[in-house]
């Protein structure tokens, strides 16, 4: 054992850690977190300093690829809960909430599933959401059900502009579909659409998105908040007032926001300073809307970050070193937290469980059916049965 791994597990033991994130969060009423990763067999949970920041700093965690669907599904007949259970115990067993990402992501389908024609796709989008709420209703609240479902859009033409994937050129309405599969099966969780580049209000995917919202809210689609990704680097001009002004016009249409991957990339010769500036602002704006109601940073330390998979020399994405040391971002934040007595409550929605009524398309008599899929004559398998996966490479894209 070296001495880092010693000092970390002394200093579990006393109570004396910098875990300070965590401590400030509960004592507000904040949510601040961070995406865990144990992809592959989980090796990197029993990594000391790893699994020892996770326990200690979040009172939030999200799995970074864990419970997306080609984890899950690894066949149509299949449902493997185990990556996404290791996930989900570790963040309930440190005292932390998980937030579940993401149920249908264009970017994540597996292999079985874009080869249905359209109408079994529909039948296994309404399967895969019904089967992985039901398994984890009354473990988890917060749900990204869609993810990315919109075009690189930099200038929107007033109406929505889609991805032009074929997920959406199968079934225009799927996000539709898919959020009120998602009420039907457990009407008291909070439902998200997830995005990027939302976080300028002057910007064209922004105002695509609130394009997206307007037009689901005509439709009385069901929907509870907005994840803003945050994937940023530190040369964009954000500031707190930027970050609480792309907030306001969906926290006007009722909902809440979420920051659910904050990183924020930096070349080689990083600024830390500026890197802490840019951290602090979004913390600072959240903390001041009380529609904010997470602050999630996309991965734990630099040594285990999706960063360098996008442009080789970012790798100083997060707040902490690949040697597990705290960067001046992470200092930043933790003094700025010290010195908050309170903070506003958070604005969270609730829903009386069955007040909500299911419209969705596909159903008849408000239950939703899967012709194609049943969901009572898949395999089910978790965590204790569950056999480990190997490590998939997949294609990434700037978020
Ligand atoms: C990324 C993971 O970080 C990578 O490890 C994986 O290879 C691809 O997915 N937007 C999202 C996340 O919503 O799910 C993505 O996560 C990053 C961009």
């Amino acid at each position: 054992m070296n001495a880092q791994n010693l000092l970390l597990i002394l200093a579990s033991i006393v109570g004396t850690s910098f875990a300070q994130l965590k401590a400030h969060g509960n004592r507000l009423g904040l949510q601040i977190g961070a995406a865990s990763n144990g992809w592959g067999d989980g090796a990197q949970f029993a990594i000391p300093a790893y699994a020892y920041r996770l326990n200690t700093e979040y009172n939030v965690q999200v799995a970074e690829n864990e419970c997306k669907m080609t984890n899950i599904r690894p066949n149509q007949a299949t449902y493997d809960f185990s990556d996404c259970d290791r996930a989900y115990n570790l963040s309930r067993n440190a005292g932390a909430d998980f937030r579940f990402h993401a149920a249908i992501w264009y970017n994540d389908l597996p292999t079985w599933f874009t080869a249905l024609n359209a109408a079994n796709q529909r039948s296994a989008i309404i399967s895969h959401i019904t089967t992985v709420m039901n398994y984890y209703k009354g473990k988890i609240d917060v749900y990204d059900i869609v993810n990315e479902a919109l075009a690189d859009a930099w200038d929107s033409n007033g109406g929505v502009m889609w991805r032009q994937e074929p997920l959406y050129q199968n079934n225009p309405d799927f996000v539709e579909l898919s959020l009120r599969t998602a009420r039907a099966v457990n009407p008291s969780a909070r439902l998200f659409y997830n995005d990027y580049s939302n976080h300028f209000s002057y910007w064209g995917q922004s105002r695509n998105q609130l394009n997206l919202i307007d037009y689901l809210q005509s439709r009385d689609v069901p929907l509870d908040g907005v994840g803003f990704q945050c994937h940023v680097d530190v040369a964009q001009p954000i500031t707190k007032q930027t970050v609480i002004d792309a907030f306001a016009p969906y926290v006007a249409r009722g909902l809440e926001v979420q920051i659910t991957e904050l990183d924020v990339a930096c070349p080689a010769t990083c600024n830390l300073n500026r890197q802490a500036e840019v951290y602090l602002a979004f913390l600072q704006a959240c903390v001041e809307t009380p529609r904010c109601t997470s602050f999630v940073m996309w991965g734990v330390t630099d040594a285990i970050t999706w960063l360098p998979t996008l442009q080789p020399n970012i790798f100083s994405g997060t707040i902490v070193n690949g040697n597990y040391t705290e960067k001046p971002a992470y200092t930043a934040m933790l003094n700025y937290l010290a010195g908050l007595q309170s903070i506003p409550a958070r604005q969270y929605n609730t829903h009386a469980p069955g007040a909500v009524t299911n419209t969705a398309t596909s159903t008849t008599s408000g239950t939703v059916t899967n012709s194609a899929t049943s969901t009572t004559t898949a395999t089910v398998t978790n965590s204790a049965t569950g056999t480990r996966k190997k490590v998939q490479k997949r294609s990434v894209r700037k978020g």
